[in-house]
């Protein structure tokens, strides 16, 4: 279980630098940037297209190297490490819902929930928490029915649900809300503030105001052209 337990902040990112070679020229996607996310936050990042944000996600969970700086998991250096050995980390230590969801539409929300777990061998435990999930998310009901049938908000859910499996400490969402009507953003806004209370840590990149002035955002991070400017709630 994520506990309250450890010391080490959920993410500590620590001057990290972005550099990607485009084709023409060497470009700065990352400058320099430093947080600290502990559990019981909800942080959203926030900036205009093409400020980093998604760059920024994917260095915080562990799927992209920084080019200098370093990401620690959970107090766990992870920048350093082979793809590999990241890899684990990452499968133990994040929970990801990207933007367009990634679902594997052939097989039920059930069995969708249960991929992470796969690596491991599915345990009855597993089966036990993934259907937990599926009823705190109000999924029960199509617990059994192939996610290409869904809405997006069930979707939306059956990733959330997912991303949620291993327990991770950290959470990453990247435009949960970029496509819900103002309900169905609510109740996303909603239950990402619970999961955070439950003991993680929910970093969200939103352009989306319903999100970001919701009332279970702990903070905000206003990422420009690559660069921090934190500003406290
Ligand atoms: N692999 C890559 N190769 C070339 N350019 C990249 C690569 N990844 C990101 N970029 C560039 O880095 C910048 C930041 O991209 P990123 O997707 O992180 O921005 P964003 O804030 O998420 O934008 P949006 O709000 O549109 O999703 C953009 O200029 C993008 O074109
Ligand atoms: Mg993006």
């Amino acid at each position: 279980m994520a506990s309250g337990s450890h010391r080490e902040a959920s993410a500590s990112v620590r001057n990290v630098v972005k550099r990607i070679w485009d084709g023409r020229e060497r470009r700065i996607i990352l400058a320099d940037v430093s947080f600290e996310l502990e559990r019981g936050e909800l942080v959203v990042v926030r900036g205009p297209s093409g400020s980093g944000k998604t760059t920024l996600l994917a260095v915080v969970g562990a799927m992209l190297s920084p080019s200098s700086g370093e990401v620690l998991l959970d107090g766990e250096p992870t920048s350093r490490l082979r793809e590999a050995h990241r890899a684990e980390v990452r499968r133990r230590k994040v929970g990801f819902v990207f933007q367009d969801i990634q679902l594997v539409d052939g097989l039920t929300s059930l069995d969708n929930i249960l991929l992470p777990r796969v690596p491991d061998g599915v345990r009855p435990e597993d089966t036990k928490r993934a259907k937990e999930l599926l009823e705190r998310f109000g999924l029960l009901d199509v617990s059994d029915v192939p996610t290409k049938g869904l809405s997006g908000g069930e979707r939306q859910r059956v990733a959330l649900a997912r991303a949620l499996i291993n327990d991770p400490p950290l959470l990453v969402l990247d435009e949960p809300t970029a496509h819900l009507d103002d309900a169905r953003a609510l109740s996303i806004a909603k239950q990402l503030a619970e999961v955070a209370m439950d003991g993680r840590a929910v970093l969200v990149a939103t352009h989306d105001p319903r999100l970001a002035r919701s009332s279970g955002v702990t903070r905000i991070l206003e990422l420009v052209a690559g660069k921090l400017d934190p500003m406290l709630l």
